[in-house]
């Protein structure tokens, strides 16, 4: 049976832990927090990190160099291209995998079938979302008290995907997934609207390439219970646990799996 570590105890985690335990045929090993010890190898096939950029950076290293695959959602953390190079290249025999969740967005696979094919001339996202979920600690006071009172439409960033995804590490996580699919880090560029209009939630992706073009619109209820966030990001996470349970031939639901 698949053991299935998860690293952040918070929101997403949380939705994942009760829909596994329902509804899948694997077995939580355990939810872990900031000041938890990780399990290795012996213990647990695949960890969901849903956690923050902060603990990628601190734990995730040590568990692919101890052979623990990561199924990962912080995924603006591979917006530093130190962090990108530590876990994404010069793959080492024994390292665990580091696989990307699709989180929030779609339409990363035919991006990412364009980008096979040659190099992409143009990729963007546009992400809408109510003022108040965007307040920055960063961000001036009179900046944050206009957002909290969420009356006016305001463009918070327009420039490279990267730089974005850093600056909002809890609500562009989607810009460093378009940009890490569509290889495209040095032109890939991210828009962030607080929009009193996003309910719900608004991605809106265009890539070009030689072999034809990527414009997809998400649009995401915001999770019940955590209204900063996308409820359908728990379900990716189920969903990307399901493909890794076929693909590593554990017993699964029925269904393909997508790659
Ligand atoms: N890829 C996407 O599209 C997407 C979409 C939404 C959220 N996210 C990301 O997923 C992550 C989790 O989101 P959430 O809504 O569940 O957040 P959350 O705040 O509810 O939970 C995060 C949890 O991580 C824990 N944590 C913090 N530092 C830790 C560490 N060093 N080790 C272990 N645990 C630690 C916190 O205690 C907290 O319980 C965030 O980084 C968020 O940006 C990604």
């Amino acid at each position: 049976m698949l053991r299935v570590g998860l690293l952040g105890d918070g929101h997403i985690n949380g939705v994942l832990r009760r829909a596994v335990e329902e509804t899948r045929p694997y077995r939580v090993v355990g939810a872990f927090g900031r000041k938890d010890a990780l399990p290795g190898t012996a213990d647990v096939d695949v960890i969901v990190e849903a956690a923050t950029q902060q603990a990628v950076r601190e734990r995730v290293p040590g568990l692919l160099a101890g052979g623990v695959d990561v199924i990962l959602l912080s995924v603006g953390a591979l917006a530093d291209p130190a962090m990108r190079a530590e876990l994404l290249d010069s793959p080492i025999a024994g390292r665990g995998r580091l696989i990307v969740c699709t989180g929030a967005i779609g339409g990363l696979d035919q991006v990412r079938a364009l980008r096979a094919a040659g190099p992409l001339r143009t990729v963007s996202i546009e992400s809408r979302k109510l003022p108040a979920s965007l307040v920055q600690p960063w961000m001036a006071e009179d900046l944050q008290a206009e957002l909290r009172a969420g009356r006016t439409e305001v463009v918070l960033a327009d420039g490279r995907a990267g730089e974005v995804a850093q600056r909002f590490p809890a609500s562009a996580n989607v810009a460093a997934a378009l940009a890490l699919a569509a290889d495209a880090w040095d032109f890939a560029t991210a828009r962030i609207v607080a929009d009193p209009a996003a309910d719900p939630t608004r991605h809106e992706i265009h890539a070009a390439g030689d072999l034809g073009e990527v414009r997809a619109v998400v649009e995401n209820a915001p999770s019940p219970e955590r209204p900063r966030s996308s409820a359908v990001v728990a379900w990716a996470a189920l969903r990307a646990l399901d493909d890794y349970a076929r693909l590593r031939g554990f017993p699964a639901v029925s269904g393909a799996a997508f790659l």
